[in-house]
């Protein structure tokens, strides 16, 4: 996990939304980051120590001059330490005392010494963000390198509606891990497909498979972190598109064909992880099919997008496609890695629980078009997407050169 065993300062400031900054520690901690929390006077008069301290597991840190804490003394130290420091509520005062180098409390004076990147999560009431004042030391503190997170539009703690509010946890989460990732895939243009496709029976049912879409959407997570520009071609999923990513919604194999036709011309890398029904039902019926009669199908074959994709591709574009398997899965892999004139197959045995279709984890052989093969053991799909796409650069690094 991107953030397991990272060193972490939490900042938390005089807000509404410092509720939400014990969500964004549990998760932070969950995810193996170990995290020392520095509350300013002002946030703990809307929480408290030792809810933060009790999921920290370490002391609060408020005052530079408090004679109970070691740590207190220790601010450069522990600035120094910190992979990277959140603040998270940001008040229009912090951001401001940070602007300017103000250092009057703990909290601004470890962001004063800190050496890591810095994430802030602006939140405040109606109005303020687009205040003069706030934008000025909002582009001072990103022209000096800080990352600070455009606040969500919404309903406000005054009963204002505008933009203000301190984005979810998991987007601050995302954004932070994106900080702490190479970004070895910065200019690259990725195209990933996830999830499954529907085709209709009549308007009520359809024909589709268990793809839940957490490979592709991890590809696309992971491909956003490492900098690319990614665009997400994904059928009917329960999960929430990662930010920053261009996402086209689609239904059917045609929709995907067309979606993926339409962006991978543009594209660097493409990456067929979405489980594409092979047929659909040839004359869906207009009203809903009546009856308790048996019923037979017609079905005919839905084209083969990756084989279009690799078929059409310009010499620089790499080529990714997955194998679903349930058994002689290398042999399998093999095949399709010739028929589809693939770079680079995942071959993945979705018979076994708890790997493969809508599970949180997968165990995949990696197969190249030059020979190579590597079987990964069984990882985070979040782990998975990250070995496919260093074995892309590895393998490209090595390859595209003779072919362009
Ligand atoms: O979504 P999850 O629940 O996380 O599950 C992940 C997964 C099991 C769906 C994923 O790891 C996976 O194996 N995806 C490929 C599923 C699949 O359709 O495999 P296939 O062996 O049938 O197809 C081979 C390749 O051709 C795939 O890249 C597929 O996207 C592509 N294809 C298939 C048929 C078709 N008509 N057009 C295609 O482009």
């Amino acid at each position: 996990m991107p953030l397991d065993g990272r060193e972490l300062v939490l900042g938390v400031t005089g807000s509404i939304a410092a509720y939400k900054a014990v969500v964004l520690l549990r998760e932070l901690t969950r995810q193996g980051a170990r995290v020392t929390v520095c509350l300013t006077e002002h946030a703990r008069r809307f929480v408290g120590d030792l809810t933060f301290r009790t999921l920290s597991g370490r002391p609060v840190l408020t005052d530079l001059f408090d004679p109970r804490s070691d740590e207190a003394v220790e601010h450069v130290a522990l600035a120094e330490r910190a992979a990277a420091v959140v603040v998270a509520p940001a008040t229009a005062n912090v951001l401001a005392k940070a602007a300017h180098g103000i250092a009057d409390d703990f909290l601004t004076t470890v962001l004063l010494a800190a050496r890591g990147p810095v994430l802030m999560a602006p939140a405040m009431d109606g109005g303020m963000w687009e205040h003069p004042a706030v934008m000025a030391n909002v582009a001072v503190l990103r022209q000096r390198g800080v990352t600070v997170m455009e606040p969500e539009a919404g309903p406000l703690a005054s009963g204002l509606s505008g933009r203000g509010r301190l984005p979810e946890p998991e987007t601050i989460v995302e954004a932070l891990v994106a900080l702490l990732s190479p970004r070895d895939l910065a200019g690259e243009r990725v195209l990933v497909t996830a999830g499954p496709t529907r085709e209709a029976i009549d308007p009520v049912r359809y024909i589709s498979n268990r793809s839940s879409g957490k490979m592709g959407f991890q590809l696309a997570a992971a491909a956003l972190r490492r900098g690319a520009a990614v665009t997400l071609v994904s059928g009917p999923t329960a999960l929430r598109p990662p930010s920053g990513a261009v996402f086209v919604p689609i239904e059917t194999a045609e929709e995907m064909r067309e979606a993926v036709l339409q962006h991978a011309a543009a594209a660097t890398i493409v990456i067929k992880a979405a489980a594409v029904g092979d047929y659909r039902v040839k004359r869906p019926a207009a009203t809903k099919i009546k009856g308790k009669q048996d019923l037979t199908l017609d079905l005919t074959p839905n084209p083969d997008i990756l084989a279009e994709v690799a078929a059409r591709r310009s010499g620089a574009t790499f080529i990714v496609g997955f194998a679903a398997e349930t058994h002689d899965v290398a042999a399998h892999a093999r095949g399709k890695l010739e028929s589809k004139g693939v770079d680079l197959l995942v071959a993945n045995d979705v018979s076994r629980a708890g790997i493969g279709f809508d599970a949180d984890d997968n165990e995949v052989l990696l197969i190249d078009r030059w020979g190579g093969s590597r079987a990964l053991p069984k990882m985070s799909k979040a782990a998975v997407a990250d070995e496919i796409l260093s074995a892309v650069l590895a393998l490209r690094a090595r390859a595209v050169p003779a072919r362009r």
